[in-house]
């Protein structure tokens, strides 16, 4: 008897914890993806200001991602590709082994997925 009710009670431990990461996962995902459109200026910019401009501010190590440059650079140079976000050049290149200690984290990535799939536009 004692056997069988530490056996339930380990059951109903083990689903709450399930339940308490799916509920987690979707408020720290969903929101922000799903609900309203990626903003070049106030999400993506920031992220390239966090994690790439250390390296990515001059002509010698391409594309230029500064604020000022970051949108021209990446839509005259076909970094991004609309038809197929996943194999657009920025993202290949996010997603690979690239010489970068200040990896984006995967929202980040997600985030910029996002904007290639929302047509990349400059808002
Ligand atoms: C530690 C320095 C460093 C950081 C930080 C860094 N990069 Fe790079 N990146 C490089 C170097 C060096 C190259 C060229 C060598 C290579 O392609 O691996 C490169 C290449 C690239 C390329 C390919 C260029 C081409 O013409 O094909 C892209 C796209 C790119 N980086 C995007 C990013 C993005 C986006 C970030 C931020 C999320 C980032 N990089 C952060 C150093 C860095």
């Amino acid at each position: 008897m004692i056997v069988k009710n530490i056996k339930l009670i380990g059951a109903i431990i083990t689903f709450n914890i399930f339940i308490g990461f799916g509920c987690t996962y979707k408020q720290i995902i969903e929101p922000k993806v799903s609900q309203e459109l990626v903003s070049f200026k106030s999400d993506i910019i920031p992220i390239f200001e966090n994690n790439c401009i250390s390296c990515h501010s001059t002509q010698s190590i391409p594309p230029v991602l500064l604020s000022q440059n970051a949108f021209l650079t990446l839509t005259q140079n076909s970094y991004l590709n609309t038809d197929i976000p996943e194999d657009s050049r920025l993202m290949v290149k996010v997603n690979s082994n690239h010489p970068n200690q200040l990896s984006p984290t995967s929202f980040e990535k997600q985030v910029l997925l996002q904007w290639i799939k929302e047509g990349a536009n400059n808002n």
